[in-house]
């Protein structure tokens, strides 16, 4: 059997310091279904998220609750995870940058530069942003002297630490990105990443004293190292870094990196020069999308327009929330969540385009032939035409995807939905059961159903996994959803004749508007 491609795709890890927002989901739900879609396609795929505990922020928290830091993240780390089950995120591991084997990766990463020559002990005065964990210098501030990301007030720092030369990778970095056009995407970022570091890159202040919340530095533990040299490096930790050479040369280096606009500079400049002082690869892609937006405005706590993913879920399902973000954000964009559009999309694509094509082709194979799918034999023009679309839609989709172009792809599927619903009417089946000299045509028409919807079904799966698996069944399909493969629907024909459908459920109700 043939060595399957390896696929290693990540999220950023998040800060145990809030809830987590339906942005955050946003992030996760993107790679999941990027996952998913590379895992149908026939890779090896390697999908990892996770919490990145430590640093003042945290520390900062914790120390107004009361609490160990420690006992602070364990508890909101658990309702992470508990969002990602719910959400149905199929990551292959969790890494949390508390954990003994991400310390000891940590502190090997330093310990490897340090003996390279490219870390130095200095004294770090400067301005410090918490909420970003990030350093700036005076004229990088917004015209406020406020943090440039997020225009909050910076901090004046000044204290013995350790420094990483990544001035000297400056040219090296600048040159990868310049010559590799698909390392930063889009390519708005990938300028503005150009332009910074063409102004100058200093070398990184990697260690704190003020407090001691983080990984020591070998040797000299009153330092804890900068929590963002502690988060970039999870991206070995799970991998094998340290004890699996084998799994590490199959998954690194990384074949995307999904970020936040934001925070592509840490991960397409910070990132890349750690990278190069261990003499590793770059990953091949740093992706950094939008924020998603409320009604129009960012979320945030001040502004108490943060919406809880939770609770959206036990109100609609998973799979509405993620088809509503996948298709309605373009990737690369900002987009805006609002409950009315919402509800609007689950009316009128799920209960109605996708729920009526289900429940009418279950109903009238119970209706006319038993609930069992006859051979088709012969075909009409309108037939044709319905399995040319379905081909070049599963076309699409491949490659589509393929380019993260997942919006696009998500509104090809269901303009195909809209021509099976269409399709309906043009054979009108209930006009065929009444004259038995079309029985052959009318079992060709509910085949050609059946079949589109076992197609849609593997073509919704990246986006609804329980929805496609829930199709899957109320059309009787024996194998398992877990081994189906994109090539299962390259040709047309894969429903079997003579299969009993299964039960019929409704798959979303519609929802009332007060
Ligand atoms: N801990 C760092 C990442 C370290 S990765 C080595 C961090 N954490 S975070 O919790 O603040 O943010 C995690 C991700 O969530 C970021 O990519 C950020 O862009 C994303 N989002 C936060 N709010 C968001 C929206 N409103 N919309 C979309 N994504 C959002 O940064």
């Amino acid at each position: 059997m043939s060595e399957k491609k390896p696929f290693y795709i990540t999220t950023p890890i998040y800060y145990p310091s809030a809830k987590l927002h339906i942005g955050h989901a946003y992030c996760t739900t993107l790679a999941d279904a990027i996952a998913r879609f590379k895992r149908l396609a026939g890779y090896d795929v390697f999908f990892l998220t996770g919490s990145d505990e430590h640093g003042l922020k945290i520390e900062q928290k914790a120390e107004a609750a009361g609490i160990k830091p420690i006992e602070y993240t364990d508890k909101i780390v658990a309702s992470f995870q508990n969002l990602w089950q719910k959400l149905n995120i199929s990551n292959d591991d969790f890494i949390r940058t508390t954990q003994e084997r991400h310390i000891k990766v940590v502190q090997e990463v330093f310990r490897r530069i340090n003996a390279k020559g490219d870390i130095y002990k200095g004294e770090y005065k400067g301005l410090y942003c918490t909420p970003c964990e990030s350093y700036w210098t005076e004229h990088q501030l917004d015209e406020n002297g406020c943090c440039p990301d997020c225009h909050r007030p910076v901090q004046e720092v000044a204290e013995e630490a350790y420094f990483f030369k990544m001035s000297k990778y400056a040219d090296r970095v600048l040159e990868y990105i310049e010559s590799h056009p698909d390392f930063i995407q889009p390519v708005s970022r990938r300028n503005e990443m150009i332009n910074f570091i063409k102004q100058g890159l200093e070398d990184l202040c990697i260690s704190r004293t003020s407090f001691d919340w983080g990984i020591p530095v070998p040797g000299d533990p009153k330092h804890v190292i900068y929590v963002w040299f502690d988060a970039l490096t999870n991206y070995l930790t799970p991998i094998g870094f340290l004890d699996d050479p084998e799994k590490f040369q199959k998954y690194w280096p990384a074949d995307l990196h999904l970020v936040g606009k934001e925070i592509v500079r840490f991960h397409s400049i910070i990132w890349p020069c750690i990278l190069m002082a261990l003499d590793l690869p770059l990953p091949k892609k740093v992706y950094g999308h939008g924020w998603l937006i409320v009604d129009g405005d960012k979320m945030s706590k001040s502004k108490g327009n943060v919406v809880d993913p939770i609770g959206l879920i036990d109100e609609f399902s998973a799979d509405a929330i993620r088809y509503f973000l996948l298709r309605e954000i373009n990737l690369g964009q900002d987009g805006n969540f609002s409950r009315d559009a919402l509800i609007s999309r689950i009316n009128s694509d799920l209960a109605n385009d996708l729920g009526n094509l289900l429940h009418r082709t279950l109903n009238m194979t119970k209706k006319f032939q038993d609930g069992v799918a006859l051979a088709p034999a012969g075909e009409s023009e309108v037939d044709k035409s319905l399995k040319a679309d379905a081909m070049e839609t599963v076309k699409f989709f491949h490659d589509n995807m393929e380019q993260m172009q997942l919006s696009d792809t998500i509104k090809k599927v269901w303009a195909f939905i809209s021509r099976t619903n269409k399709y309906v009417d043009e054979t009108q089946p209930w006009a065929l059961a009444k004259d038995p000299a079309k029985k052959q045509e009318l079992a060709n028409t509910m085949y050609n159903l059946l079949e589109s919807l076992r197609i849609i079904s593997v073509l919704i799966s990246p986006f609804m996994p329980t929805t496609a698996r829930r199709i899957w069944a109320q059309l009787g399909m024996e194998p398992s959803f877990e081994d189906v493969q994109l090539a299962d629907i390259e040709q047309w024909g894969g429903y079997p004749a003579g299969q009993h459908i299964g039960k019929a459920e409704q798959l979303f109700p519609r929802i009332e508007v007060k």
